[in-house]
């Protein structure tokens, strides 16, 4: 079942939202070689914390940290620990807050200090990518429309999508229906209807499109060691163009698709 949100619900929704969106800027702006992941959770929780938030991914699934902080090869769902971030790293930044009884999602990849012309690249695409996929976050499109731009920007720049993490509805919980794949998946054809508020995420590998899970239980990595990104934003479908909800600006119109 869908739940499509009221305006009441939306009320709360929207600054749940927006502070995760303010989360995941402050997180960014912290990104500096010499820092261990574990540094970077737990400068996360205390934003989520100053904002009077709380991290909607401690202890889902049991899940031991507040944010997922994946390097590199990793996909998603990285976890905090020891590790050095060093300059010409990519991290990928993944963070949701509880706020109002609403979950907030968002994620983004960036740069340690700098990084190399592919990295970079595969930053741009994935970023862009997520644009084309919430341009086609429109009623009378279904949810395949919006994984069709996905899959089909991210192919023709010749990087691949991950298949088994899919984004999806988000709400009073962090996964709602509809699963919203990153490729033409014919079961998840949904009509999309004013009111529903979707995370959209593609996972973008340079390499070959498959993963697998490290022993940890958690961190996906890419299968033949390539570079991953992922940019995610939870978006809210409207009667006329998607809001992005975790970015509480209208979409600026250079990054506009038409
Ligand atoms: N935020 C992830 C998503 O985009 C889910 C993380 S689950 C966790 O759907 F347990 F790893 F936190
Ligand atoms: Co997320
Ligand atoms: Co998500």
């Amino acid at each position: 079942m869908i739940i499509l949100k009221s305006q009441r619900d939306l009320e709360l929704m929207r600054p749940a939202c927006a502070v995760t969106g303010q989360v995941l800027n402050e997180i960014a702006a912290f990104i500096k070689p010499g820092l261990t992941t574990r540094q970077v959770d737990e400068f996360a929780a205390a934003c989520i914390k100053s904002h009077g938030g709380k991290s909607a991914f401690l202890g889902y699934r049991k899940y031991p940290h507040h944010t997922c902080i994946s390097v590199n090869d990793e996909v998603v769902h990285g976890m905090a620990g020891n590790r050095e971030l060093l300059f010409g790293d990519i991290v990928s930044l993944d963070v949701g807050v509880i706020y109002n009884g609403f979950v907030g999602d968002t994620a983004r990849t960036v740069a340690v200090g700098g990084c190399g012309v592919l990295a970079q690249q595969l930053m741009d695409v994935t970023e862009r990518a997520l644009y084309e996929g919430i341009a086609a976050a429109v009623p009378g499109n279904r949810v395949t429309d919006i994984s069709r731009a996905v899959q089909k920007y991210v192919e023709s720049n010749g990087f691949s999508v991950v298949r088994e993490f899919v984004g999806h509805g988000v709400g009073r919980s962090m996964h709602e229906e509809p699963q919203v794949p990153n490729f033409v998946d014919p079961k998840s054809n949904q009509k999309l209807r004013p009111g529903m508020t979707l995370a959209i995420e593609p996972m973008v590998n340079a390499g070959r499109p498959a993963v697998k899970i490290l022993k940890d239980g958690w961190t996906v990595v890419t299968q033949d060691g390539s570079l991953s990104a992922h940019f995610e934003h939870t978006v809210l479908i409207t009667e006329s163009e998607p809001e992005i909800l975790t970015w509480p600006a209208k979409m600026p119109s250079s990054l506009k698709v038409s």
